[in-house]
């Protein structure tokens, strides 16, 4: 068994921990997640309907006695959320993606631990100042949204400037290799996303699981267009890794002419609609390769925890 700084903080069996994915990661995945050893953590996202973030909070909170939590997107939830989220008892907020700041007085009310997940070295400086029990360092392969800091050279600097701090790495990790090598780096564990999408427990139906097992990484590519065809308000210093389309390779050096081609916009969002395939986003990341068969969450969280091992002894083994 692997202990580190954050398995010990968070009381959790394994070092790892699952990307609260927005339309993805539903309470019976963090559940799963958690029952699994790890620490799921429900994608509330930019919480724009309440009753779903009632109904997924039964469902995780039914579903495990372990170790649970939630993740936002700062720039966009509303603080009553969070509120409603730590009246069910998570062991754990994840902010992301803008000021961790509005919502700190409500985390320190609460029993529940503080993540915060940084994409830059000025993110990162920032939730050292506001004193996060757990940074996650999220680099450039991830799915969905973030920066354009590389995971290997990105993981070691805020692993430093973290100091006492745990760290997660994330983006681009899959396996227990991947796990292994965020260790080797300096950080107690990792945070998967793209990986946890090929499970049962996943929000986003078959089509979304037959485009990630179908899928590999150089099909991705990371932009602003679907933020601005959707016109969601994403703050364009993130931006997307999603698997690519016709529609974003026609648009993918030409976000400004999107801006102003409303047709255009509208256009993508009916195909949307239709369920036209080719208009259907599937946000996912480098780590597409390597997820290639659809296994229950939980049996994954240990079948990762024991890749884990044996990559770290495989590494120790060397030494002479
Ligand atoms: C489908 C999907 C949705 C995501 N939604 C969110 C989100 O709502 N909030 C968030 O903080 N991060 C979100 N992320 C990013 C994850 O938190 C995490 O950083 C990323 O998945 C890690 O990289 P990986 O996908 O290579 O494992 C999302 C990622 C994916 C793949």
């Amino acid at each position: 068994m692997l202990t580190t700084r954050f398995t010990a903080r968070l009381g959790v069996e394994h070092p790892v921990a699952l990307a609260p994915m927005g339309g993805a990661a539903g309470g019976a995945l963090a559940a799963a997640v958690s029952n699994g050893g790890g620490l799921g953590l429900l994608g509330v996202g930019s919480a724009k309907d309440p009753a779903w973030v009632e109904r997924e909070l039964d469902l995780v909170a039914q579903g495990t006695d372990r170790p649970w939590g939630a993740g936002f997107q700062c720039w966009a939830a509303p603080v009553r959320v969070l509120e409603q989220v730590l009246e069910r008892g998570p062991a754990a907020i994840m902010l992301a993606f803008g000021d961790p700041r509005p919502y700190l007085d409500a985390v320190r009310r609460s029993d529940a631990a503080l993540i915060v997940m940084v994409t830059d070295l000025a993110e990162a400086h920032t939730a050292v100042e506001v004193g996060a029990d757990v940074i996650v360092a999220q680099g450039t392969d991830a799915g969905g949204h973030g920066g354009s800091r590389g995971t290997i050279g990105f993981v070691p600097v805020v692993a430093d400037l973290a100091g006492d701090v745990p760290v997660l790495a994330a983006g681009g990790i899959a396996d227990g290799r991947g796990v292994a090598a965020a260790l080797a780096l300096g950080a107690d564990g990792a945070l998967l996303g793209t990986r946890f999408l090929a499970t049962p427990e996943a929000l986003g139906g078959p089509v979304q699981e037959k485009a990630v097992l179908e899928g590999g990484s150089e099909d991705t590519d990371r932009s602003s267009v679907v933020d601005i065809a959707h016109e969601s308000g994403w703050p364009a210093r993130w931006t997307g890794r999603a698997l690519r389309t016709p529609f974003s390779d026609r648009w993918r050096l030409h976000e400004d002419a999107l801006r102003s081609d409303p047709a255009a916009r509208a256009e993508f969002r009916a195909a949307e609609e239709r369920g036209d395939p080719d208009a259907t986003v599937v946000w996912a990341g480098e780590s597409l390769d390597l997820v290639t068969d659809l296994v229950p969450a939980a049996d994954l969280v240990g079948v990762i925890a024991g890749e884990t091992e044996a990559a770290v002894r495989r590494s120790a083994g060397a030494v002479r």
